[in-house]
């Protein structure tokens, strides 16, 4: 069973974003040098706690498109657009590994968006999926040539924050992440212009390049 089904609707105050992984979606969504007009995907969205830093920066004009595979997570997210009368968020629910390239472009252009994104971000959500080279893949192809993508996630924490390990190796098992999946590797292995940081002890790590 999806763990998420149940979590949603706790997500947002359980799942350690203040004090710890407010710092690495925001790094990230920086780091994706976002100006007002730009359609930008979020995969494995959740609940939307990226919305908010994504509109700062997109505004009204641009679009927001976020992927995840939980119905309860996405009625959080919808909820969290109509409650701030957010009209560029378009939710799509699909396993972001395994739906096909071209039925999210169609589900996209049915919703008013454009075929290809300017960007792209996958919060704590890459290391959740088995497949999360397929989608990653998915990922670049959703965007268009010279997309600025970004990658934030976990792994144990090292030197004098390795203490943490057994915090953070339970913050991962909780969420159902793979701590040891790296994804961000694939920002460095595929991307040009890479941008590389980490906070709380190397515990969240943020990568970001251009397609
Ligand atoms: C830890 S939450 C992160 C949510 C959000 N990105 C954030 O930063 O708060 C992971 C999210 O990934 C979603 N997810 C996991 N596997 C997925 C998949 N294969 N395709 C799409 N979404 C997936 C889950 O449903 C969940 O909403």
């Amino acid at each position: 069973m999806d763990r998420y089904r149940s979590f949603a609707p706790f997500y947002d105050v359980l799942s350690g974003e203040y004090p710890v992984y407010r710092t690495g979606r925001l790094r990230g969504i920086e780091a994706l040098g976002l100006r007002p007009g730009m359609q930008v995907l979020d995969i494995g969205c959740g609940t939307g706690l990226n919305f908010a830093p994504l509109r700062e920066r997109i505004g009204n004009a641009g679009i927001i498109v976020g992927i995840d595979r939980s119905p309860q997570m996405l009625r959080h997210a919808r909820a969290r657009a109509i409650k701030h009368g957010w009209q560029n968020v378009i939710l799509i629910q699909a396993d972001a590994a395994k739906v096909p390239v071209a039925d999210v472009v169609r589900q996209i252009k049915a919703y008013g968006g454009s075929a290809c994104c300017d960007a792209a971000i996958a919060t704590y959500a890459l290391s959740l999926m088995p497949q999360w080279h397929t989608a990653w893949e998915s990922m670049l192809a959703w965007c268009s040539r010279g997309a600025a993508l970004a990658v934030v996630d976990m792994q144990t924490p090292a030197g004098a924050a390795a203490v943490f390990t057994p915090l953070a190796r339970l913050a991962c098992w909780l969420g159902g992440a793979d701590i040891a999946a790296h994804p961000w590797r694939a920002v460095e292995e595929e991307c040009g212009d890479v941008a590389r940081s980490s906070a709380w002890g190397g515990h969240i790590q943020i990568r970001a390049g251009r397609k």
